[in-house]
């Protein structure tokens, strides 16, 4: 075959394979296009799953009748003008590719009515086949029809899925689109049923948007998140900021279905700051579960570029490194602050440490940089607060309690079955699994003492033989070192026994037998690459579940208390070494339902 132009539908409908997959993709360019025009309200219509059609109404700016057809014409935009421009986007789209690569697969109209100007007008283009624009009455704003899509390219047709199916897609963006505009209001009907409402004025940092795009016990489990770095004074030169909500360990999926991450407003992927998230969860989530999270990065817009993906999903930053380590740091500080009793929502914590590990940061200079880091004032009520009145599902918030100033744990009753403590909160009873949290306390203390520079050592007053294994007793030589920073002092004693000599002083008191057994074990298994961060902490988990309390030790009243209190006062207390929950509560409320009492 001799080389050819391509004619002008067959470019769009190439183009089309990429900027259009299914219908979600369709509505996903059309209601960032409503966006872009400043819409406060977008109205989508679909039937059959949006196959047959997709109709968007917006109150937004409108097209002006001269431009319609420009508007449906290849690499014709109003967004930019220029390179500069493309480099510091603002707007969801830039390309001019999306309404003549939709109109190329389906039979399309376009209808509009400019603001300010008398009169509206309308477009047809089938297939690609562009009509002529004629005069309709039309509020202000644009309406897009977007009928059979793919009805003129089979292949593509075959594709799409069921009704079910394609609608759910669809209802997935537009979660994804709601939770990034809580300001807008967005109506779904199907099949000519209203199917969902997003209310627009809602703000996302109260909490509601939350509620009506990732339900109730999303909200109610998220931890708020927001930090701001800047450079050289607010305003000014680089800035990196990360706000939004992650939600408590304990709250975790068995998929990676409640991820959303945006960049500047624009919803992506991005595996290196999911690999972030993932780290930052990594010493408190249950093994295979997943994160949820909505988060949204702030970049400079010169340091990010958004022209990197057919469909814009995703983009590439300049600073990859920066913004992983700072995504890190920042979730990893508002999961320390998880403390058993915390209402779920609390700011990332800041201390001057913090501060100071934020300056050395790579990839930003030091010199001139501020540091700005808002406390999050929201709180559990406040969450609460413009929802109140509304009763979630009988679990309206707490009461104030008549004595403010209990501890939010409350005060010990009984141990039960040897297992759980009970205690009377303010609002109602804790219950608390009494080894699993002592083993969080346990582990972080661990930890902070080796970060001061290893573990107090207590010598034994008579040297202890430990029978081993010759591999073992090999280990316990080769990583004496390891083993000196862990607390422990051995020696070897013959080829299959070992003396022990000091132990870990917070461990003292337990089987140290079992316990030098197990972290050869896992020294063993880990090798010599102590140097990894994630391999120490293994070690002193390992470490810290000897330490705690056995099932069946009987607790007394003020050992119990002490327990409470160490929880309220430790990072990360809300969930045991595994990821597990460390203590739940039972409302007053719920307790009254178990005997029918109205209050
Ligand atoms: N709902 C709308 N309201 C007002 N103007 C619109 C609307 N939809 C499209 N337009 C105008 O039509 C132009 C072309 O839209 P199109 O979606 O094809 O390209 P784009 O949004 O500029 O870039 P991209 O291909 O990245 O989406 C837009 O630049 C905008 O000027
Ligand atoms: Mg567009």
């Amino acid at each position: 075959m001799s080389i050819r132009q391509l004619p002008d539908t067959l470019i769009d409908q190439i183009a089309a394979g990429e900027v259009v997959e299914r219908p979600a993709s369709v509505v996903k360019e059309l209601v960032e296009n409503a966006l872009d025009a400043g819409a406060m309200r977008v109205d989508i219509d679909l039937e059959e799953g949006g196959t047959r059609l997709i109709r968007i109404r917006d109150d937004g700016e409108g097209i002006v009748a001269g431009e319609l057809s420009i508007a449906v014409a290849r690499h014709a935009t109003s967004k930019i003008a220029s390179l500069d421009d493309l480099e510091s986007v603002a707007t969801l789209g830039f390309r001019g590719e999306a309404l003549p690569s939709i109109a190329s697969v389906s039979r399309f109209s376009l209808a509009s009515r400019r603001r300010g100007s008398e009169h509206g007008a309308t477009l047809q283009v089938d297939g690609g086949r562009v009509g002529v624009v004629a005069p309709r009455a039309h509020p202000q704003g644009t309406t897009v029809e977007v009928r059979d899509l793919f009805y003129n390219v089979p292949a593509r047709r075959k594709f799409l899925r069921a009704e079910r199916t394609e609608l759910g897609h669809v209802e997935e963006w537009l979660r994804s689109l709601a939770l990034a505009r809580p300001d807008v209001e967005l109506r779904v009907s199907h099949n000519g049923k209203p199917a969902r409402r997003y209310r627009g004025d809602t703000d996302l940092f109260s909490g509601e948007r939350l509620v009506e795009t990732l339900g109730e016990d999303f909200a109610r489990n998220a931890l708020r998140v927001e930090r701001m770095l800047a450079q050289g004074g607010e305003g000014h030169g680089a800035r990196l900021g990360l706000h939004g909500w992650i939600a408590d360990p304990t709250y975790s999926r068995a998929s990676a279905d409640q991820q959303y991450l945006y960049v500047n407003g624009r919803a992506i992927r991005d595996r290196s700051v999911a690999h972030a998230v993932r780290q930052a969860y990594a010493d408190v989530l249950f093994h295979g579960r997943q994160p949820a999270y909505v988060l949204f990065l702030d970049v400079d817009p010169l340091r990010v570029d958004v022209n990197v993906h057919p469909a814009k999903h995703e983009v590439r930053f300049r600073d990859a490194r920066l913004i992983h380590d700072f995504v890190q740091r920042t979730l990893h500080d508002a999961l320390a602050a998880t403390r058993a009793g915390n209402g779920p929502l609390v700011a990332a914590v800041t201390t001057q440490a913090e501060v100071a590990r934020s300056l050395a940061l790579p990839g930003l200079p030091q010199q001139g940089l501020s540091l700005r880091i808002d406390e999050a004032r929201a709180g559990y009520a406040a969450l609460y607060a413009d929802t109140a009145g509304r009763q979630m599902a009988g679990e309206a918030p707490m009461p104030p309690a008549d004595a403010s100033e209990a501890p939010p744990l409350g005060y010990a009753l009984a141990q039960l079955h040897g297992i759980f403590i009970l205690s009377e909160a303010a609002e109602g009873l804790v219950v608390v699994d009494m080894h699993a949290a002592h083993e969080r306390i346990g582990y972080e203390k661990l930890k902070r003492a080796h970060d001061a520079g290893g573990l107090r050592t207590q010598p034994l007053l008579v040297p202890q033989p430990v029978a081993v294994s010759e591999r073992e007793a090999d280990v316990a030589e080769r990583e004496a070192g390891t083993l000196a920073e862990l607390g422990f002092e051995v020696g070897r004693a013959g080829p299959q026994s070992l003396l022990l000599r000091a132990v870990p002083a917070l461990l003292a008191h337990g089987d140290i037998e079992a316990l030098l057994r197990d972290v050869l074990a896992d020294l063993r298994e880990h090798g010599a690459s102590r140097r990894v961060v994630g391999e120490r902490d293994a070690l002193l988990s390992t470490m810290a579940c000897h330490g705690a309390v056995r099932a069946n030790r009987r607790l007394t009243l003020p050992e119990m208390n002490a327990l409470l209190r160490e929880m309220e006062a430790t990072e990360r207390s809300g969930q045991c070494n595994h990821g597990r929950p460390t203590w739940t509560r039972v409302g007053l409320h719920e307790i009254d339902r178990w005997f029918m009492r109205g209050r």
